[in-house]
């Protein structure tokens, strides 16, 4: 059917685990992260700087990306790896890290960002905004590359704001015009600094506090603004997985109809009513192909009561192979790694393909 590859983005280690009540040692979660990178997945979100007294859970994604820049996993495919913020004080903390590992004690000065290389950024960087910084490699990408490490990793930023007023307000703390009045200048430091930006658009298919009729236009409207103002990606999120195949068809057709390219979309489905695969097809339909998938259906947003798992990444492997479609993604070893942490956090595996194909 299709023989196009199509993009996993592996959110697991963030959207994945920032609900789990119980505290995960963060060896763990550099351990998921190490293995993932090892599957064939490209773009892995491997954690978020946001207010630890929100989301605790997160509070150590500054040792993730510690160890991912001293300590990059060998893997098949060069990674990139996805770091989510809500505001300046999330970026601070993200440069932070990026410089103390950059400036580290082995004499290696900072370097400034190099150009792109050849197998360039795992966001398409084809901006809209004439004036906006060309992406290009991150001065710390080149830095592991100049110690031998030669992972040829790279870092992007993900920013996040809401197509409905209420989940906004609780999710973050602010106005829909005050996210994208904040992430205007967020977006023009970290493009600068060399990380490119994906843009989530949350609630897009549903809100737990406004309901099912999220309205397509509004999200359309998000989503020009965000690529008017130089996004490389967006992410437009069913938070609720209330979508349905009709409702994820609308919103499409109103995202193409207000200019915004399939090229420029990555869909990002939750599976609380088991709709997430036929969204998938359905955006497949619509030319998408970039999806957002949790390893062992991990996930679920603080925010949105009820709201179950990212769909699987076992499962979304299992049905785009199955459709011909090339992920580059070693089936296999991403159930043994979904089996492996909903075991160690005390889940149950949320895949069906990824306990059958264990089973086999
Ligand atoms: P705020 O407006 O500053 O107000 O932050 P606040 O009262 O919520 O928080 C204030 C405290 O947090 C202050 O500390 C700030 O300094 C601190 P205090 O003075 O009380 O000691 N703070 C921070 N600390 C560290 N890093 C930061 C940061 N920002 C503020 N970046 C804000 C509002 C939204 C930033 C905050 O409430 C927050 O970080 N909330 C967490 C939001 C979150 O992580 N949500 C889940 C991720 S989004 C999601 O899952 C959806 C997605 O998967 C797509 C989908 O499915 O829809 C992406
Ligand atoms: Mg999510």
């Amino acid at each position: 059917l299709f023989a196009d590859h199509v993009r996993i983005i592996e959110v697991g280690p963030r959207d994945g685990l920032q609900n789990e009540k119980k505290s995960i040692p963060v060896e763990t979660k550099i351990e998921l992260v190490n293995r993932l990178a090892r599957t064939g997945l490209r773009t892995i979100e491997a954690g978020s700087f946001v207010a630890p007294k929100w989301v605790p859970q997160m509070a150590a994604s500054d040792k993730v990306l510690s160890s991912v820049l001293k300590n990059p996993p060998s893997s098949p495919a060069p990674v990139t790896y996805q770091w989510l913020l809500p505001n300046s004080k999330g970026l601070d903390n993200y440069f932070k890290v990026m410089n103390t590992s950059a400036s580290a004690t082995d004499g290696y000065p900072t370097p400034p960002p190099s150009p792109q290389n050849d197998d360039g950024p795992a966001l398409n960087t084809s901006s809209q905004d004439p004036n906006a910084m060309p992406a290009s490699t991150s001065g710390v990408d080149s830095m592991s590359k100049s110690r031998g490490h030669g992972s040829g990793q790279k870092h992007e930023v993900s920013i996040f704001m809401s197509a409905t007023e209420t989940f906004s307000k609780t999710n973050t703390n602010c106005t829909i015009q005050e996210s994208l009045d904040r992430f205007r200048p967020l977006m023009a430091e970290s493009k600068k600094a060399g990380y490119p930006v994906r843009a989530y658009i949350s609630v897009a298919l549903g809100c737990p506090f406004e309901g099912a009729d999220v309205d397509p236009h509004r999200v359309a409207d998000i989503a020009a603004s965000l690529m008017e103002m130089g996004a490389d990606e967006l992410s437009v999120a069913d938070t609720t997985g209330m979508g349905t195949a009709p409702a994820t068809k609308k919103l499409l057709r109103t995202l193409k109809e207000a200019g915004i390219r399939s090229e420029d979309i990555a869909m990002h489905f939750h599976d609380t009513f088991g709709q997430a695969l036929i969204n998938t097809m359905v955006s497949l339909d619509h030319g998408i192909r970039a999806f957002d998938s949790a390893v062992g259906q991990l996930g679920g947003c603080p925010y949105s009561p009820g709201a179950t798992g990212n769909v699987a990444t076992e499962d979304l492997v299992y049905t785009l192979h199955s459709l011909g479609a090339d992920t580059g993604v070693d089936l296999e070893e991403v159930s043994r790694i979904g089996d492996w942490i909903t075991n160690e956090i005390g889940k149950e595996n949320g895949s069906s393909a990824g306990k059958a194909t264990l089973a086999r």
